[in-house]
């Protein structure tokens, strides 16, 4: 038995998939080498925004036609979509889909499969996926969840509804986790958590007692920090009113990338409440200055939404000119998308498309002035990149403030962390050559 996992989305959904990838594999399925060979197609989608469900849609009824030459196939949708759908308007235009189910169900998927016919053997899983042994993408770069869900209830997001409430793996799991990786010669991770720095251990007696730290996001990074053979570490994504001064404190620690991601959102106060984002324009840059004090130079990535209902040009000015002060390296810009189920549907979606559009496109520029800018300190430096392919003779990879690079080079240099001289620093790619 085959199966293709078609992935949307996140990096939380790519690390769904790798999970539930290891599942399929312990069940003992082999990966089809695409949707035509397989007997199981599972889509693992998201709910962001309507573009992205829109594509699932699409994309599933495409599939179900492969039933016709495959009669066996069954064609299972989870991730973000399913969680969502309270009263299933998703399902009803989903008829060709055989299975249905929010990815924290995806533990069930070996009973679903056998109410469907198919064949299992008898295994003993973990209770959680997240536990679940993973098919990593490559042999040197690793995606670790240690928290899904989320409590905020920010009223734009589907994340509370999709994935549930909160959950924190336990420090124990993911430690044993790393470990193992850090002995195969993995050298980087990316943590993943919707409100990562506020992870909370199930399991505090876990941490060592050389530990310094109280706040348990610190203390985990401190752990992950011990484990020899990991070069770099990196998380996703932390929420401003959990930066405390311990979580600053831990930027520093020695394999700590020299970047982070701190979604801002808006930079109005007005907007900012009206999100139920807990934190004031005040309180972001306060910490923005903090972390700049701690570790000077760090490159900082953010996500904002524009045209959030109510919006006013002055409160987009006040966006614009936090941008400036933060002088963020990156910034993943979204138009405001409306989602049934959250608090902010019930809001007039009142900035016209125009508007959204204009005001995406300031910062986008912006962003494009600010990044051209910062990247000239690269230029003519040597810098450490981590090699993540290789074709041709052009490799390419990112540096430790999570920039693209690209260098000359063979295949012998993937999964590996070499030296490159900057010959050309652009917008979105730092150039140069391999030092030897
Ligand atoms: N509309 C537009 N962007 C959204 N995001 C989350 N929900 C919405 C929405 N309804 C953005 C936020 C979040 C990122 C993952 O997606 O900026 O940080
Ligand atoms: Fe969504 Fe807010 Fe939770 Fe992030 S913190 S997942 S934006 S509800």
């Amino acid at each position: 038995m085959k199966f293709h996992i078609i992935t949307y989305g996140c990096q939380m959904n790519k690390s769904d998939s790798e999970r539930i990838a290891g599942l399929l594999r312990e069940l003992g399925w082999e990966e089809a080498s695409g949707a035509e060979t397989a007997d199981l197609i599972i889509l693992n989608t998201c709910s962001v925004r309507q573009s992205a469900e829109n594509r699932v849609f699409g994309e599933v009824n495409n599939l179900v036609e492969l039933k016709k030459t495959n009669p066996r196939l069954v064609v299972a949708i989870t991730g973000c979509m399913p969680g969502r759908d309270k009263n299933n308007q998703m399902r009803k235009k989903l008829p060709g889909a055989d299975l249905f189910f929010p990815i924290i169900d995806v533990i069930h998927l070996p009973e679903m499969l056998q109410a469907l016919g198919v064949v299992l053997p008898q295994k003993n899983l973990p209770q959680d996926y997240l536990d679940f042994a993973p098919q990593y993408t490559n042999n040197f770069q690793a995606f670790i969840p240690i928290q899904t869900g989320c409590n905020n209830f920010c009223t734009y997001c589907v994340v509370p509804y999709s994935r549930g409430r909160e959950r924190n793996r336990s420090v124990k799991s993911i430690v044993e986790e790393v470990k193992k990786l850090a002995e195969k010669g993995y050298l980087e991770i990316t943590l993943l958590g919707q409100t990562i720095n506020n992870y909370q251990a199930p399991d505090p007696e876990n941490f060592s007692s050389l530990n310094p730290f109280k706040n348990h996001f610190a203390a985990l990074l401190w752990e992950l920090n011990q484990i020899e053979g990991i070069k770099w570490i990196h998380y996703t994504a932390a929420d401003p009113q959990y930066m405390s001064d311990e979580v600053i404190a831990t930027l520093i620690l020695p394999k700590q990338v020299n970047y982070l991601h701190l979604p801002v959102q808006a930079g109005s106060n007005a907007v900012l409440a009206k999100m139920n984002r807990k934190y004031t324009r005040e309180n972001y840059l306060e910490i923005i200055t903090k972390i700049k004090k701690t570790r000077p130079g760090i490159a900082l990535g953010t996500d904002i939404i524009v045209g959030f209902p109510g919006e006013t040009a002055e409160d987009f000015t006040q966006t614009a000119d936090l941008f400036r002060q933060a002088d963020f390296d990156i910034s993943y810009n979204a138009k405001y998308s409306p989602r049934s189920g959250t608090p902010a549907f019930k809001m007039a979606d009142d900035v016209l498309l125009e508007e959204k559009e204009r005001r995406w496109w300031v910062l986008q520029n912006l962003m494009e002035e600010i990044v051209l800018r910062k990247n000239q300190i690269f230029s003519n430096q040597e810098i450490e990149v981590l090699v993540e392919k290789c074709n041709n003779g052009l490799c390419s990879g990112h540096n430790n403030e999570m920039k693209f690079v690209q260098l000359n080079g063979d295949e012998t240099l993937v999964g590996k962390i070499v030296k490159m001289k900057v010959d050309e620093a652009g917008m979105w790619v730092l150039r140069g050559k391999l030092v030897i």
